[in-house]
């Protein structure tokens, strides 16, 4: 806690049960890793943490200051989604195919409109207002392969004071014509949009080349000289999601070790670099990830979804060879915007592979895992001093059945909790989102709670 600046009237409080981590439950205990406050109150002060501690020690030190009251509410951290495609949004739910018939079928047709500003500005709209209703207040963004795709995203998540991640997909192969760059072009217009937009406002520019089949090994050797040129961007791809396109990518770059090893002779795979799915990764590949601190997208609705496979969560957070994980919905191949879904399917495909994936865990690949693999988490994912106040409050009674099924007081200890969170991830969605915070200031609130 830090003692009140007197006369400072910008400066709000929160009051609730907060739950945030202060460790990795998946390498410390829940003791350690879980942090609970049955009452407790955040102070907030333009835009940042000043204050986080028990309602009764805190209060006495901000006396005179305006509190919004939530009892019976849980709040966390704002979710963080680590893979999202947002020029997908309107055709998530695209019927029947894998992973290569899927893109053809639907998402390179899809992914052309954007090609159209307007457009691309009213979809961009939409995705963020779909983010903000489900609790995720940052997110790792593909554009599509036009610049002016990526300049719509970013001016639009500028003027919600959002803390977002994006880039213009690289592809200069086996797509159609007229989505398709140069290894020239595509170098020439990232450099530009990096210029423009990278650490601009809470703005962070990804280097993306969509994945290793669309991309020739000039455009991914481009991208890693990019990396080069701007050493704190990020690196966001697809790798190993399913096993027709692990095929390909071995015929296509025959003297290449793996899949990973496509992008790592580009000098792609570090920190800051972002992959998306990595169902079908070798042992290797796991222990190249974890050496070069890059990190997974876990995005198991969609892995579901496209029939690609179950990730092996357990094998990516292994003592051995750690590797940054967060959960990704990957919209439109996933199948919902909401983490709580997200992590609700991530809990299943460890079912199957008779893993068992806590509450807790759940909970922190949600926030603060993902501003980890975001490597995002010195501003946000949990509620320490000095950090973006960007976070949600949850109705755990949210549904009839919810409200059947939880207490209205709240947790008293972290077993309750544990049990109120797990039910929150299994039955819960957007309805659950009560209200959504950006920098302090609530930028959506659950049409039942206006009025
Ligand atoms: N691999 C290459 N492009 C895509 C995409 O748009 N979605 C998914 N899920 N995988 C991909
Ligand atoms: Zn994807």
């Amino acid at each position: 806690m830090s003692s009140r600046q007197p006369g400072q009237s910008q400066f709000k409080g929160i009051r609730g049960s907060f739950l945030d981590f202060v460790g990795d439950p998946f390498y410390q205990s829940e003791v350690e890793s879980v942090r609970y406050l049955v009452d407790g109150l955040l102070i907030v002060a333009d835009g940042k943490i000043q204050a986080f501690g028990p309602y009764s020690d805190v209060h006495s030190e901000y006396p005179e200051i305006s509190i919004t009251e939530y009892p019976g509410r849980l709040i966390t951290p704002g979710f963080i989604d680590t893979h999202i495609h947002y020029p997908q949004t309107g055709m998530i739910a695209a019927y029947g195919e894998q992973l290569l018939e899927w893109l053809n079928q639907y998402t390179f047709p899809t992914e052309q409109k954007f090609a159209d500003r307007t457009y691309a500005a009213e979809v961009a709209e939409i995705f963020l207002d779909e983010l903000l209703r489900n609790g995720t207040t940052t997110a790792s963004v593909f554009a599509c392969v036009f610049p002016q795709s990526v300049d719509a995203f970013f001016e639009a998540a500028e003027r919600r004071n959002l803390c977002m991640i994006a880039g213009k997909v690289m592809m200069d192969r086996n797509a159609p014509d007229t989505l398709c760059d140069t290894a020239e072009s595509s170098y020439q217009e990232t450099r530009e949009l990096i210029k423009k937009w990278h650490g601009r406002s809470r703005l962070f520019y990804a280097v993306t080349p969509r994945f290793a089949i669309t991309s020739t090994r000039e455009q991914l050797r481009l991208a890693g000289q990019l990396l080069q040129e701007f050493p704190d961007v990020y690196l966001h791809t697809h790798l190993s999601e399913n096993v027709d396109e692990v095929a390909w990518v071995k015929e296509l770059f025959p003297d290449c070790q793996g899949y990973l090893d496509t992008y790592d002779q580009a000098r792609l795979v570090k920190e800051r670099a972002i992959f998306a799915h990595g169902v079908q990764l070798t042992d290797q590949e796991f222990q190249r990830l974890s050496e070069t601190d890059a990190a997974i997208a876990f995005c198991p609705t969609s892995n579901l979804f496209l029939g690609s496979g179950l990730f092996k969560i357990e094998q990516a957070k292994s003592t051995e060879y750690p590797v940054k994980v967060g959960l990704g919905t990957d919209v439109g191949a996933g199948t919902s915007f909401s983490l709580l879904q997200t992590a609700s399917e991530a809990y299943k495909v460890a079912q199957l592979r008779h893993q068992k994936l806590s509450p807790f865990k759940m909970m922190f690949l949600a926030t603060l895992g993902g501003a980890k693999a975001l490597c995002l988490d010195k501003t946000i994912g949990n509620f320490d001093i000095g950090k973006a106040a960007d976070f949600i409050v949850l109705d755990s009674q949210a549904t009839p059945l919810m409200a059947f099924r939880n207490s209205p007081t709240p947790s008293k200890n972290l077993k309750e909790l544990a049990d109120r969170v797990f039910s929150l991830i299994m039955m819960g969605d957007d309805r659950v989102i009560q209200a959504t915070y950006i920098l302090g200031d609530l930028a959506y609130v659950r049409p039942d709670q206006t009025s």
